[in-house]
């Protein structure tokens, strides 16, 4: 087969390497021009997947990976088009289409009768038939279920482990019409890996739901988790202990509680759901009980430690979880300006990000190796590296909140520094 893929990011290049290693001819199609000169210079432009640097150089030298700028010609000829281009989500939660429109135009143009083009990006149910279905007719001159077939396959791996991942979870894959399902479903079980389960469902919009389903899953029962863990909190239990035994029982599977819940997919999603639809209750619900998480904690310093104005506060990992070097709709946001409106001075460290990134996102870098006192430190970020930490290290610290509870109790407690967890 010829595929072109759409989109050279941290998930669209492993795909392409997943099927040209599959023996099929790939094109990459890309606007940042120094991705695409990377692909065809033989060097992967992502370092996060140590088995696609690997092949990069190989599929390339042997013609069956290539790449360009022009979106139009690179799915010339392509018997399948797949597409994975952001649909980024601002601040307000407003979903922009302007990257995957501009790609889906730039692409319509080079289309040819008969190709199948399947939209990987994460979307708002009915996005693919309504929104992509007649931008591409237009664009092509072909029409939608004669000659231009069109299906939504989520994409579920994490970046890092993309191929990996690929042969582990169930291909989902849904159509705008039974033929466009037919051909999704034959194109994955010849690009992903033999054995790999490839599951029809009955239309787009339930392969479109499916992945807001699973996200949105995750965002509910963290805030249940997170009142389980307020309630806990009011009542002097472990709640940790208390999942932990619950979850010994095979139908129970409670999440961590934590000081909120960030990154591109577990926050966001849930708009594209209930944005559309105001019947939805928890998700709503959810969003506003984990965004709370921030004040909450803010709560329990103040109890502790008195009146936060002027009080020097440590926020430990900016990252929006443990050891990622990436910052998206973290909840390090909420706890910082929480902590600015209580009055204190908010200082940061995260061992993934330099002083000027941390002053660029409101927080006064703290330098481990010439350390400034703080009464209180909240660990946000449950990095590796804060496991080995010293209570000593942080002059001045009188309480600990755990934000992830992550870390020891006695290690802190033995040196006379309060602990609290979320929930503990
Ligand atoms: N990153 C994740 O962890 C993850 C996990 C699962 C699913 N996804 C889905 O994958 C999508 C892409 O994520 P990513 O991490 O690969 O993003 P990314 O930012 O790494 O890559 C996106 C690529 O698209 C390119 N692009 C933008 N406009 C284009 C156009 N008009 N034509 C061609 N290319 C264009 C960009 O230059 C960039 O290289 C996400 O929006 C999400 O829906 C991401």
């Amino acid at each position: 087969m010829r595929v072109a893929v759409v989109g050279l990011g941290h998930i669209g290049l492993p795909l392409a390497v997943q099927y040209a290693s599959r023996g099929h001819e790939v094109v990459g199609c890309d606007v940042d021009a120094g991705r695409v000169e990377a692909v065809n210079r033989g060097a992967s432009p992502h370092q996060d997947e140590p088995a696609v640097v690997e092949r990069v150089p190989e599929l390339v030298a042997s013609g069956r990976l290539r790449a360009t700028s022009d979106d139009a010609e690179g799915v010339h000829g392509a018997d399948a088009v797949v597409v994975i281009v952001p649909v980024v989500v601002g601040d307000q939660r407003r979903v922009d289409f302007g990257q995957i429109d501009a790609a889906t135009r730039d692409l319509a143009r080079g289309l040819g009768p008969g190709t199948l083009v399947v939209y990987e990006t994460t979307l708002p149910v009915g996005t693919t038939r309504h929104r992509f279905g007649p931008m591409l007719e237009q664009g092509s001159g072909l029409q939608l279920d004669r000659d231009l077939f069109l299906a939504f396959s989520p994409e579920r791996v994490l970046v890092g482990r993309v191929l990996l991942d690929l042969q582990r979870y169930p291909k989902i894959v849904g159509g705008t019409g039974e033929e466009a399902t037919r051909r999704a479903v034959a194109f994955y079980e010849a690009a992903l890996e033999p054995g790999t389960e490839i599951r029809a469902l009955a239309s787009a919009e339930a392969a479109e739901m499916t992945k807001l389903a699973e996200t949105t899953y995750r965002d509910v029962n963290i805030a249940l988790a997170n009142e389980f863990a307020r309630y806990a909190a009011r009542h002097g239990i472990d709640v940790t202990e208390v999942i932990d035994a619950a979850n010994s029982q095979p139908y129970s599977h409670i999440h961590q509680p934590g000081v909120g819940v960030g990154g591109h997919c577990i926050p966001v999603y849930p708009h594209f759901l209930f944005g559309t639809d105001a019947d939805l209750q928890l998700p709503p619900l959810a969003r506003r009980i984990n965004d709370g998480m921030g004040r909450w904690t803010v709560d329990l310093l103040r109890d502790r430690i008195g009146p936060l104005e002027g009080v020097p506060v440590l926020v430990l990992g900016i990252a929006y979880r443990a050891d990622v070097r990436e910052d998206a709709f973290s909840s390090a946001f909420r706890l910082r300006d929480e902590l600015l409106a209580a009055g204190a001075r908010v200082l940061g460290h995260d061992p993934y990000f330099d002083a000027g990134h941390l002053r660029s996102l409101g927080f006064e870098p703290w330098d481990p190796a010439e350390p400034a006192p703080v009464r209180a430190a909240v660990l946000q970020a449950g990095h590796d590296a804060y496991r080995a930490l010293e209570p000593a290290a942080i002059p001045g610290l009188e309480l600990l909140v755990d934000g992830r509870n992550a870390l020891d109790r006695g290690r802190w407690e033995r040196e006379g520094v309060g602990y609290v967890g979320i929930g503990r």
